[in-house]
Parts: C-alpha cells; sequence; structure tokens
C-alpha cells in the first residue's frame, strides 16, 4: 500500500485542493478587487496537467480532491475534468462554487462522479447580494442550491462569510434556510487574503462564537467530532439532520490537524493557505512531460516546507498578498 505523505509535524496530508482557475463570475468584496486582473492563458495549467497532478497525489496517498477557483464552473470543460477525477476511485471528490451556474451544471457534475458541493450563499437578500457578490443574482443561486438538492449528491454544504454590518443579522434566517432544505452549513470568519482597498477588514470582523451564541439562543448544539481535520468545528441539532460548522481561523486555530495542501491554477504547491511558501510544480510538469518520477519527488520534498500554522491578524498586520481567487480557500 501506498506511503501517505506527512510533513515534518508528523500530519498526515491526504486532501489536495487543486484550482481550476483564478477567473469569476462574481467579485466578492472579501475575496477580490473590484478591478482585478487575471492570469494569462499560457500561465495556467491545462485541463491534462491538472489531471496529471490529481493521479500523482493520488498516488502519494491522497484520498480527497476538492476543485476550487476562482469559480471552477468557469473553466471551460470543466466536465471533462470532473469525469476524469471521478472515475480514478477517491474516498471523496468535491468543488466550491459559488452556485451560479448549478442549475444547468448539478446534475451532469453528479452523473461525473463529482460526490460533494460546497456552495457560497452570504445573505437571503437579493439587494444585498448584490452589494457583496457585485455582479450575482441572487435567484441563480437559489434556483442552483435546488438543482443540487435535486441531484443526489453525498453531501452538500452551504458557506457563509459572516461580516459586521453586511449580513450579521441573518444567522437565524440562514440556519432555517439550511434546515428547511437540509443541507450543511458553515459559518466562516473573513481572512486577510490580499488587499482590498474598498473593504475594511477590521471594520467587517464578526467572531464564530457570536455566530454560536445567537443560534444557540434558539437551537440546542452538540459539538461532534467529524471534522476530518478540516478547518471546520461540526455540531448537530437534536431536531435536524443537519451539521452546522464555524470555522474559526482568528478565534480557534486549527493548524494542529491540518491535513490538506492547495496548488493554484499556476502550478504553485502552497503548503499553508495563510503563507507564502509555494513550490512550482508547473516547472517539473512541464520539463518531465513522460514520466512523474520527478514529480512525486518534488512534492515528498516539499512537505518539509509546510508551516507549522498560520498567524492570520484581524487588525491586517500580517497580510497575505495572494487575494483568495488565487486558491479558493
Ligand atoms: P471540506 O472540509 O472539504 O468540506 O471543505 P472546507 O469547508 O474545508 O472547504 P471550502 O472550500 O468549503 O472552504 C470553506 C472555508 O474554509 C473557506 O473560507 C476556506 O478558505 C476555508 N479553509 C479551507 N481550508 C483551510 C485551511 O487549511 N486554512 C484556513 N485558514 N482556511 C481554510
Ligand atoms: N475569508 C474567508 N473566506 C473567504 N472566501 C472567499 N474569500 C474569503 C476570505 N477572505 C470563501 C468563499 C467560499 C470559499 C471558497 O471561501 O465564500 O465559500
Ligand atoms: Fe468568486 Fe468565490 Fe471569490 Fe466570490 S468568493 S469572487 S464567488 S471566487
Amino acid at each position: 500500500s501506498v506511503q501517505p505523505l506527512r510533513d515534518r509535524f508528523g500530519r498526515t496530508i491526504d486532501y489536495v485542493r487543486l484550482s481550476v482557475t483564478d477567473r469569476c463570475d462574481f467579485r466578492c468584496v472579501y475575496c477580490m478587487a473590484e478591478d482585478m486582473t487575471f492570469l494569462p492563458r499560457q500561465q495556467v495549467l491545462t485541463l491534462e496537467e491538472i489531471a496529471r497532478l490529481a493521479r500523482t497525489f493520488q498516488s502519494l496517498g491522497t484520498q480527497k480532491i476538492r476543485l476550487t477557483g476562482g469559480e471552477p464552473l468557469v473553466r471551460r470543460d470543466i466536465l471533462e475534468l470532473v469525469e476524469e477525477i471521478g472515475s480514478m476511485g477517491l474516498r471523496d471528490f468535491g468543488i466550491t462554487t459559488n452556485g451560479n451556474q448549478l442549475s444547468t451544471l448539478a446534475d451532469p457534475l453528479r452523473r461525473a462522479g463529482l460526490k460533494r458541493l460546497n456552495i457560497s450563499l452570504d445573505t437571503l437578500d437579493s439587494q444585498r447580494f448584490k452589494q457583496i457578490t457585485r455582479t450575482g443574482h441572487l435567484k441563480n443561486v437559489l434556483a442552483g442550491i435546488d438543482a443540487a438538492s435535486e441531484a443526489g449528491f453525498e453531501g452538500i454544504k452551504l458557506n457563509v462569510v459572516i461580516m459586521r454590518g453586511r449580513n450579521d443579522d441573518e444567522i437565524l434566517d440562514l440556519v432555517e434556510f439550511a434546515r428547511r432544505k437540509q443541507v450543511d452549513i458553515s459559518f466562516i470568519e473573513e481572512m486577510p487574503l490580499g488587499t482590498i482597498t474598498e473593504h475594511d477588514r477590521s471594520e467587517s470582523f464578526f467572531s464564530s462564537d457570536r455566530v454560536r451564541e445567537q443560534i444557540t439562543s434558539r437551537h440546542d448544539l452538540f459539538p461532534t467530532m467529524d471534522n476530518s481535520g478540516g478547518p471546520a468545528r461540526y455540531f448537530r441539532m437534536s431536531d435536524s439532520p443537519i451539521r452546522v460548522g464555524f470555522i474559526s481561523p482568528h478565534s480557534h486555530n486549527f493548524c494542529a490537524t491540518c491535513n490538506r495542501v492547495r496548488v493554484t491554477v499556476e502550478g504553485r504547491l502552497l503548503l499553508c493557505l495563510g503563507n507564502e511558501h509555494s513550490v512550482d510544480l508547473r516547472r517539473v510538469l512541464r520539463a518531465y512531460p513522460e514520466s512523474n518520477d520527478k514529480l512525486r519527488e518534488t512534492i515528498i520534498k516539499a512537505m518539509e516546507l509546510k508551516p507549522e500554522r498560520h498567524y492570520f491578524d484581524t487588525q491586517g498586520d500580517v497580510q497575505i498578498l495572494r487575494f483568495m481567487n488565487m486558491t479558493g480557500g
């Protein structure tokens, strides 16, 4: 059997997040500046190169792959890649999406072998949705969530970034929505990736503890152990099958159990979301088109660079220059 990837701190890395594009049809205020420049085509990995990475990571013990963006569903021919990775027999295979195209793509994605969908939804108010996403329409995403529910995925999760003054009064409404749709829901503390002049992160910070207080004023939340090495702490309710998660990079550090690395669409292997350390896999992919040995060796060696933890700072003193759309979280 395969020896799984391990880092210097004894963490097993069996989860890889592959970004398939830096582009997106939305411009969420916490993710992108209003005026973004995207990567030129030749710097971006081909779908064949991304599939090669997926297979190579699998040969190194990876059990779970998640495709991210930008918005993964704006990449042309994305269904072909999903089909390819979907046939690899991974334990878990997901996409994180803004939901904008799911009313047409949910069913084909499921048929192509995708198991899980995480869908961003920060508000149930169409005006606010427009303010937060700048270019999005709430009704498309709601239709997308319904199409996803019909398509029979193994799991659907809503991701909510809570921001003071923008959507912190919708926490209970969003929980009700998730209960009604019978989908999981995660509340996320905003992370400082990229400088966005139009949006002041120190103003909008809202802690997971306060989100949880609001929820427990109406529902009992029972802690679970099923976080599977991820950043979320999950809770259950007695009167609903859904899970409520909290991703709290500021208030509850989760790096000790980190199980993941990510690859940008330029082929940079990032060892941690909150650090700039990276290793260029694109160069290796293109220098050795016939064999994956060098690629495998480079990935194994890169694990030594995985930092112990991230040091995000709500006051913005520690800033990551890279925007979130380079890694999809
Ligand atoms: P699964 O556990 O696979 O369901 O995914 P997830 O909830 O970890 O990932 P998703 O793509 O839905 O992202 C939800 C939020 O978690 C985003 O804000 C990500 O940036 C954040 N996130 C995911 N992984 C990490 C990580 O390793 N570190 C930090 N700080 N945040 C992360
Ligand atoms: N902080 C926290 N979460 C973010 N996301 C995008 N930008 C940020 C940020 N700065 C979330 C999106 C999506 C997931 C990929 O990451 O809402 O759900
Ligand atoms: Fe696009 Fe997701 Fe970033 Fe919003 S958070 S702009 S949907 S990549």
